[in-house]
């Protein structure tokens, strides 16, 4: 949700400033903007609606003279407050342009601040939260105790603001020098020789460095060329760790690939190979963090799972799995209704808090609420160092590595993978699987990612299938067990990236409603249970199958290889390696994520950024 770049070397920073907000744009693409420092007084601003294709074209119309410094910073927006306009686009200034901010987040107070202002005289030239901001520090900078002294000044206005925000500011008397201020929203620093950088992830610095530093709750980061310095919000130096990334700039390229969410897709047998590797040590799983004893993994007596979006789903799939191996009940909730509806947490429930980016604060106030109930909290995250595995008593990192596509595809088979772990953990502790079964369970989970490379193999003929659809109206999709959280994902899919409407349900619920929704050639696409795995299950949804398809229904139907039965009944038939049932979501997710994106791209969308979304929602 909004991407921010910052910049202070030796190199012309708008260079380094538009080739970050490239890696940054899946974060938000309603607007961009750069600002840079001239260094004799200067401050440049550009901005524009749209994608930052708009802001470049801009840039190349006007020309690029004024934009000569080694100073400066960049934006691309996720709009919350102000529409997707060029005046609402970040960088936003203080009346004497003296003063440039960016901002990811949102600022609760606004309407006072804004009201304050123009109280005072002050005129805002936009419908946003975070104009007001420029204001303030202007006004802290040019009087009172912080004149002259602009990290003074940020920690003064930012002990004012509500709310959660990522704010750099830059002063046009202070060349050298961006000063930003964070409150649970994303923050790192880039550490690179005589060159520092601030990023809303790593994504903004990575091709330049893979040193960085991570900022706590309440901090204010100063960057010069030569390092940065870290202050709590009254002023007191901070401790910061600085920690090395682990993947670099291949990672976060197309390589080859006409969009990233195919290569994302491609990427699942690693990712998933990645997330187990190193977590069965002698015959034991073990966490990536854990700062819980044992007994209190043992003493669990309920678990709740809580995430949202694709994350959501892969909480439903960890819910057969934790039930069936360690008997404890467990309830999956989406994090946005969590607090508010007063669930009933103690010491003994565990949390399962499911986040690909760490930071989405739905799941994260979730998390909170949680601690406050004196729940205990386990993470599941993709990104390292996030707030919300920061914020919790243990972790289980997926190592998916950076996904780019808005729309979650290794993340969500690696955080299948990483839940089922947290079964395992669990089964263990409590002493309802012995040693030897849990290794049993993590060696049929290390044969998934060959199971998933073979079912790559029928992207082809998922593609041509998409053209086929793609001039549907709507799609629905159906499931039972473990393949209805795979239908939702299939429909969630569709929608946010083909605008189709798509919805999932579990197919025992058919007769109670939705098969009045079946007419003629409607396509409806059926996660099939293994007919040998869940039999009974099986026959069923054939029977459901026959039921659809008597009312005009077209099939699309995911099946297990072998499965002949399914053939006379299927329109179109996607076959999948067998596999244990509970992994059965591993494999058949992912014809469901290539019919998708190639629907999305058949009606011409872009399929790495749809519409209206962000891949990080740092808002409630
Ligand atoms: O970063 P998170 O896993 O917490 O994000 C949760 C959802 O916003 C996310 O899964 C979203 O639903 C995806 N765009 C779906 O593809």
């Amino acid at each position: 949700m909004c991407g921010i770049v910052g910049y202070v070397g030796s190199r012309p920073a708008l260079d380094v400033i538009l080739d970050g907000l490239r890696r940054l744009e899946y974060r938000g693409y309603d607007s961009a903007g750069v600002a840079v420092l001239d260094g004799a007084g200067g401050l440049a601003v550009e901005r524009k609606a749209g994608p930052l294709a708009n802001l470049e074209t801009r840039l190349a119309e006007v020309g690029t003279t004024q934009f000569n410094g080694t100073t400066g910073m960049g934006h691309t927006r996720w709009a919350t407050h102000g529409g997707p306009t060029d005046r609402n686009a970040h960088p936003h200034r203080d009346n004497a342009g003296k003063v440039a901010v960016v901002h990811n987040g949102i600022i609760e107070n606004f309407i006072a601040l804004r009201a304050g202002l123009e109280a005072d005289g002050v005129e805002l030239t936009s419908d946003t939260d975070t104009e007001a901001t420029a204001h303030l520090v202007a006004r802290a900078y040019d009087e009172g105790p912080t004149a002259g002294d602009l990290a003074a000044s940020v920690r003064a206005v930012s002990r004012r603001l509500e709310g959660a925000f990522t704010l750099l500011f830059t002063h046009a008397d202070r060349p050298g020098e961006i000063v930003a201020a964070r409150r649970s929203s994303p923050l790192v620093v880039g550490l690179g020789d005589g060159e520092t950088f601030l990023g809303s992830d790593v994504a903004a610095f990575i091709e330049h460095t893979r040193d960085a530093v991570e900022l706590g709750q309440d901090q204010v980061v100063t960057i010069t060329a030569d390092g940065y310095t870290v202050t709590d919000f009254a002023g007191e130096p901070v401790e910061v760790k600085p920690f090395r990334v682990t993947w670099d700039l291949a990672a976060a390229e197309k390589g080859g690939h006409d969009y990233f969410m195919l290569k994302e897709i491609e990427e699942q047998p690693t990712a998933i190979a990645d997330t187990l590797r190193g977590h069965l040590i002698d015959r034991r799983i073990v966490l990536d963090e854990q700062r819980l004893a044992d007994a209190d993994l043992r003493d669990v007596d309920k678990v709740f799972v809580v995430a949202c979006g694709t994350a959501y789903h892969s909480g439903l799939l960890a819910k057969y799995a934790i039930e069936h191996w360690t008997r404890l009940p467990v309830e999956v909730e989406l994090a946005s209704e969590f607090r508010y509806r007063d669930p009933v947490l103690d010491r003994q429930t565990l949390v399962v808090a499911i986040s690909q980016s760490g930071e989405t604060m739905d799941t994260l106030e979730a998390v909170r609420h949680a601690k406050e109930q004196k729940a205990r909290v386990l993470a599941i995250c993709n990104t390292n160092g996030a707030q919300i595995p920061r914020e919790s008593d243990a972790v289980l990192y997926t190592h998916a590595g950076p996904e780019i596509g808005v729309a979650a595809t290794k993340t969500f088979t690696s955080q299948i993978a990483a839940t089922y772990l947290v079964g395992l953990a669990l089964a263990q502790a409590r002493g309802t699987k012995y040693p030897d079964e849990v290794a049993r369970e993590f060696a049929e989970l290390e044969a998934m990612p060959a199971a998933v490379a073979s079912a790559l193999e029928a992207v082809d003929a998922t593609r041509e299938l998409a053209y086929d659809l793609a001039l549907s109206r709507a799609v629905l999709f159906l499931g039972r067990h473990v393949g209805y959280p795979v239908a939702l994902e299939g429909a969630l899919k569709l929608k946010e990236l083909a605008y189709m409407h798509a919805e999932a349900f579990a197919a025992g619920e058919l007769k109670h409603g939705p098969i009045a929704l079946i007419e003629q050639g409607l396509p409806v696409v059926v996660v099939m249970p293994s007919p040998k795995g869940r039999a009974v299950l099986h026959a069923k949804l054939l029977s459901n199958i026959q039921e659809i398809t008597a009312r005009g229904a077209r099939t699309v139907v995911i099946a297990e290889e072998g499965d002949e039965t399914i053939r006379p009944f299927a329109h179109h038939l996607l076959e999948v390696p067998a596999v244990p049932t509970l992994l059965q979501p591993l494999v058949s997710t992912v014809p469901l994520q290539v019919l998708a994106a190639e629907i999305a791209r058949a009606r011409g969308y872009d399929v790495d950024k749809p519409r209206n979304l962000a891949k990080s929602v740092t808002v409630e």
